[in-house]
This record gives structure tokens, C-alpha cells and sequence, in this order.
């Protein structure tokens, strides 16, 4: 499917943001080990964003490792952390191939040097391509998005660039982690779960939220299409909020 040869009619969502969950799950059923699950996660994820950047989506956002995660057993934050590299890595081989855009939103202060590294390498390579942009959130949580861009803020206050009185909305939005994208109108999650889980608290205030109960691994482009359906009909019963 090419440009202007989508499956869903107008308004299309600019930002969709999506929370990856039902991996273990996933595993369960097959009775293999949550690192499987994760693994194939991975998987769906390079197959979506291929298919999205062929399709002309223009933004994807989504939550690999949250500031929670770091709760699981050692051996699976282990493993996601490698898997996360490894998928870096993957995107570095072949980013003069591709025409996607990588970054990374979260605090990496309290990932490895080497992963670091890698991402920084990676939005370097290709900050200045033209296709969908591929935002993954890496130890990210959304009050810890919203404290560290409020201390921005203050220390704009401190240095006298910005008095107490004028901050405002637009200071946060100029600090927040996704700056200076537009804000996701639609947020899916998988595995049937109805919360955000600090994900993308601040950008998330008129979200369209839809929750499927496909576990991620299983997670296909035509339930994507399926969202973004829903999304239209409420955009048209609710038609007028937005852009007013
Ligand atoms: C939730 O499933 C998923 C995660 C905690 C991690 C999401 C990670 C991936 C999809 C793969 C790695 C990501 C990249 C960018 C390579 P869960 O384990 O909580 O599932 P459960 O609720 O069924 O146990």
C-alpha cells in the first residue's frame, strides 16, 4: 500500500502512540518463556513500522521500558535490554537503506554507556530522512517526562531567561520529551488493558484512547486500520473539538 492508498478515510492521525503489552502473555499460550514473547514483540514491531512507513504514516510512539520496568527479575530487564540494543543495532545496519526517522524519548542517563551510544548513533544517522518517525520510549514515564521538563523550566527561571509568572503550557510543551511534535490524537493498547501506565501523560490530555485485546505479537497493520476506524467515528460524533 502506497501514499494516498490508504484503508481508512480522513482525518488520519499525524501521532499515534501505541503501549506494547501482552508479550508474557503471548508466550503463555504457546508455552514458551516471556523472553520469546518479547522477542517476537520486537518483531511485530519492525513489521508495523514498515508497513506504516510505507503507508505514509507520519509519527509512531512507542513504550518498550517504562521507569517501572525495572521491577521485573534481573534476567528480564536483562534480556529486554539486549533485545532493545540488538533492534538499535539493526536499524544502524541498515540505516542507509531506509528513509525512517529513530529517536528515543526517556531518560537514557540510566542506560549503558554502549546503549546510549547506539541510539545516539542511530538519531544522528537518520535526523535528516524523510519517512515516518519512529519515536521508542526507553526508560520512560510520564510524571518523570513532565518533573524533568518542569526543571528546565526552573532552571530557565534561575538564570532570569523566564519570570515565575509567565511560565505556561507552552514552556512544559517546549521541554517535554516528544518536543516539538504534535501531541498523539490516538493511543492504543493491546492485550485488553484500559490504563495509560505513565505513558505519555502530558501529550495524552484529548487522546483518543483504544484498547484491543490482541496481544501485541499478534498485533497486525490491519488492527491498526481497525483504530484508526473507531478513532474516525469518534472524531466524527465528536466533531468540533478538534481544530476549534
Ligand atoms: C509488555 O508485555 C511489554 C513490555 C514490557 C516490553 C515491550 C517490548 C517489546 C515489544 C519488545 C522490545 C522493544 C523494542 C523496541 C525492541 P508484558 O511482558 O507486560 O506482557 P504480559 O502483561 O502479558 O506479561
Amino acid at each position: 500500500m502506497g501514499k494516498g492508498d490508504r484503508a481508512v478515510s480522513a482525518p488520519f492521525p499525524r501521532h499515534i502512540g501505541i503501549i506494547m503489552d501482552g508479550n508474557g502473555r503471548w508466550a503463555k499460550k504457546f508455552l514458551l518463556k516471556r523472553e520469546a514473547g518479547h522477542r517476537a514483540g520486537a518483531q511485530t514491531l519492525r513489521k508495523l513500522v514498515e508497513g506504516m512507513n510505507e503507508a505514509g504514516f507520519e509519527v509512531l510512539t512507542v513504550y518498550a521500558f517504562s521507569t517501572e520496568n525495572w521491577t521485573r527479575d534481573d534476567g528480564e530487564v536483562a534480556y529486554l535490554m539486549g533485545l532493545i540494543s540488538e533492534y538499535i543495532q539493526q536499524y544502524i545496519d541498515e540505516a542507509d537503506k531506509g528513509n525512517g526517522r529513530v529517536r528515543v524519548i526517556g531518560d537514557r542517563s540510566r542506560l549503558s554507556v554502549d546503549l546510549q551510544q547506539r541510539i545516539a548513533m542511530l538519531e544522528q544517522m537518520t535526523a535528516d530522512k524523510n519517512g515516518i518517525l519512529l519515536n521508542i520510549a526507553i526508560n520512560y514515564g510520564g510524571r518523570d517526562d513532565i518533573v524533568r521538563a518542569v526543571r528546565a523550566v526552573a532552571a530557565d527561571v534561575a538564570a532570569g531567561k523566564l519570570a515565575l509568572g509567565e511560565i505556561s503550557e507552552r514552556h512544559i510543551n517546549e521541554y517535554i520529551d516528544t518536543a516539538p511534535l504534535p501531541d498523539p490524537e490516538l493511543i492504543i493498547r493491546t492485550s485488553g488493558e484500559m490504563r495509560l501506565s505513565n505513558f505519555l501523560l502530558w501529550q495524552a490530555a484529548y487522546s483518543e484512547f483504544y484498547a484491543t485485546p490482541i496481544l501485541w505479537p499478534d498485533f497486525k497493520i490491519s488492527h491498526l486500520y481497525e483504530a484508526i476506524e473507531h478513532y474516525n467515528k469518534r472524531q466524527r460524533r465528536f466533531g468540533g473539538r478538534k481544530g476549534s
